[in-house]
């Protein structure tokens, strides 16, 4: 039997080419070896969005992100985290294992929490309990499915321990195991993929390239990333210059060496050298972009793809639910 690949996308924002090469490409590479489940981690997404049409529209957006750059529902079983009610029963059995202090240690908790105190703030002030439980209902997502290896950034690392902690003390306590032990697979041989500025492409830095923008904003955009004063006749280094590390991700290997060659040779300005990215980004995206239109324009076979990947995952959901009921003596 295949070894199972878990992992949740949470609907929070606009997709960019960082979320792209840092999380969608390696996941989907995954799924050839393994049984892959990925979901939109809707409910996880409602602890900070609380517009209902930013939210539903977020949902889709991403969802038809993972669809056009690849995802087939055929081989992995793709769902909402919101059509699989077992996951939030299992959240509840959950919580009965976890320490309050665990959830005192989270990053996101404590990050929230600190932001409070330095602004003189009460210490919870604005924290809902959405966000304080974050790691137990992520834990329950990862579980419930008998998860192997979950594909995360290393910001999800903790998480992905708490949910072993959990786990852990769940077998202990009935003295077998109840439930397995997942194991994070931290994609630290993903670049760090660079926004316009120079720093780690986010959407909290206003950085991004976004990945199904219309061709002319890509072009804007790409215009708009930063560059030095070096004039068009000065030799420049291709390592130190964002446009040269984003055109590495799109471009073949021939095409890397030779725009390397202009940056050395002198001769070549940035408006060029953007010119030259835009080409290749554009090559790759625009086949991407289009199938994303095609099925932003068919919400509703969107959504039927949805939830057949939740009737597919929902009986193997109820199993751990019931396993763990038995163990408990709820049964
Ligand atoms: P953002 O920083 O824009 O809020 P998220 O935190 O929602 O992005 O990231 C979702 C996924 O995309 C994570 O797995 C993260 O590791 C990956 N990712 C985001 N930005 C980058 C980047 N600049 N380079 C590589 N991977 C990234
Ligand atoms: N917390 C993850 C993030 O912010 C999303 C997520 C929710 C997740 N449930 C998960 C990731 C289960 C892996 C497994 O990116």
């Amino acid at each position: 039997m295949k070894k199972i690949s878990l992992t949740g996308i949470k609907p929070t924002g606009d997709l960019h080419i960082g979320n792209y090469f840092g999380a969608i490409k390696p996941a989907l590479e995954l799924a050839n070896e393994y049984d892959a489940r990925y979901f939109i981690a809707d409910y996880h997404g409602l602890n900070t969005m609380k517009d209902p049409k930013e939210l539903s529209s977020t949902i889709r957006h991403v969802a038809a992100g993972w669809l056009a750059s690849g995802l087939d529902p055929e081989k992995v079983i793709f769902y909402r985290q919101s059509s699989i009610p077992e996951v939030f029963e299992l959240t509840i059995m959950l919580m009965a294992f976890t320490s309050k202090g665990l959830m005192n240690r989270a990053h996101a908790y404590k990050d929230a929490a600190g932001k409070n105190r330095e602004k003189g703030d009460d210490t919870d002030s604005g924290i809902n309990m959405g966000l304080f439980t974050y790691p137990v209902l992520m834990a329950a997502d990862i579980i419930i499915f008998d998860s192997d290896i979950v594909p995360v950034g290393k910001d999800q690392e903790q998480h992905v321990e708490m949910a072993q902690d959990i786990a852990q003390s769940v077998n202990a306590n009935y003295g077998t195991q109840v439930l397995k032990v997942p194991q994070a697979q931290i994609q630290e041989n993903v670049a760090v993929v660079p926004g316009l500025d120079g720093r780690k492409m986010s959407k909290s830095y206003g950085n991004v390239i976004p990945l199904f923008a219309p061709e002319k904003t890509l072009r804007k955009t790409i215009m708009r990333i930063t560059t030095n004063s070096q004039t068009v006749d000065e030799p420049k280094d291709p390592d130190t210059s964002q446009i040269y590390q984003l055109y590495k991700l799109f471009a073949d290997c021939g095409e890397q060496s030779a725009l390397a060659a202009r940056y050395r040779a002198g001769g070549m300005g940035w408006g060029e050298a953007k010119e030259e990215l835009f080409r290749v980004i554009n090559r790759e995206l625009s086949p991407v972009r289009e199938r994303y239109d095609a099925i932003m324009a068919d919400i509703p076979s969107l959504d039927k793809i949805l939830q057949q990947g939740a009737q597919k995952a929902r009986p193997i959901a109820a199993a751990t639910v019931k396993r763990f009921r038995k163990a408990a003596g709820i049964d």
